[in-house]
């Protein structure tokens, strides 16, 4: 068995040490008879270079031994289970989008996306919205300290909502077309439960010959079976927006109650989840369609709300404050 360390070291103060055997015999050598001398001086020589050598090949015996124990610590060993690495997942407000967006591109509509810095033109002037509407004020629409560089006397502005791009699209295409635009979109709201400065809408245009309010009904009943499932009930309320004509807001028995009434729904049994109409003659004539041939319906819907009342969340908050602890539930 080797020795370990402090046992070798015990082997050298016995025999080395400044009180050991080999400097006991030299101090002893005086007393030796004259004759006996070189013998008992030879080997006590010979005694301490043994020593001396023992000692060399155990300390080396030892190193090497502390050497092969600590490669073995180190080494991998390939049989134990990996630490697994933990993979991250879409937000849950990225998951809606493209629920949305997946729906609507399955009945043909092609996802266009538009810049959250707009014209006043695109905003609100071409979409009907007249000049001295309340919504065109600063505290209903964040205006950026630079100037349209097509109307030198108007500022750009954050888009208040994803109509803008309905006027993009138009510019640049010609009918027929089908279109659905996800984006965020900024209002100064003071920050509470249901509100943020900040949120998301999916715009939706479709334009072509003979398009009528009933297509628009048909097709978000679809959308709305199959965001919320077969068994949702609808209802189009009459509402109005300066840029459809008819307009309507479009309900959906509350989610959480199945209608009964609750204080999500505030006790009325719907939940408003969605604004859409056939788009205003007004509209066609901004963006130079002709207005004879074409007719077309338009919708928008927050993604928030609808996010929060599918999965039951009741703080728009909760989205934005990057915990996992919520993040991960989804
Ligand atoms: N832009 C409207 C809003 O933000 C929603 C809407 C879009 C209504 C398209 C009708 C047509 O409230």
């Amino acid at each position: 068995m080797a020795p370990d360390s402090a046992a070798v070291e015990a082997i050298r103060v016995k025999y080395l040490g400044r009180k050991g055997l080999v400097s006991e015999i030299y101090s002893n050598l005086p007393n030796v008879p004259a004759e006996e001398k070189p013998l008992v001086g030879k080997n006590a020589n010979i005694l301490k270079n043994k020593v001396t050598q023992w000692l060399q090949e155990k300390g080396q015996t030892i190193e090497e031994q502390k050497r092969q124990q600590s490669s073995a610590e180190k080494r991998l060993d390939v049989t134990m289970p990996g630490a697994g690495a933990t993979i991250g997942h879409r937000h849950i407000l990225t998951q809606t989008v493209d629920d949305i967006c997946r729906i609507f591109e399955g009945m043909g509509f092609v996802t266009f996306e538009g810049p959250e810095v707009e014209t006043e033109f695109n905003n609100f002037s071409a979409l009907n919205i007249p000049i001295d509407h309340p919504s065109r004020d600063a505290f209903d629409t964040f205006y950026v300290d630079v100037k349209d560089p097509d109307k030198k006397d108007r500022f750009l502005l954050l888009r208040s909502h994803t109509s803008p791009a309905q006027i993009r699209v138009m510019k640049k295409y010609t009918p027929p077309l089908a279109v659905i635009v996800p984006g965020k979109v900024y209002r100064p709201d003071a920050v509470d439960a249901s509100h943020s400065f900040m949120f998301h809408q999916v715009e939706g245009l479709l334009v072509d010959e003979k398009v009528k309010f009933s297509d628009l009904k048909g097709l978000l009943t679809i959308f709305c079976q199959r965001l919320f499932g077969e068994e949702i009930k609808m209802r189009f309320r009459p509402h109005f927006f300066p840029f459809t004509e008819p307009s309507a807001e479009v309900d959906i028995s509350c989610y959480i109650c199945k209608g009964k009434g609750c204080s999500v729904c505030g006790r009325k049994g719907w939940l408003e989840i969605l604004g859409s109409g056939m788009v205003h003659p007004k509209v066609f004539e901004a963006v130079g369609y002709p207005l004879k041939k074409y007719t077309g319906f338009a919708f928008g819907m927050g993604v928030e709300r609808i996010a929060m009342l599918k999965y039951g969340i009741n703080d728009i908050r909760l989205f934005f404050e990057n915990d996992t602890r919520f993040s991960n539930q989804f």
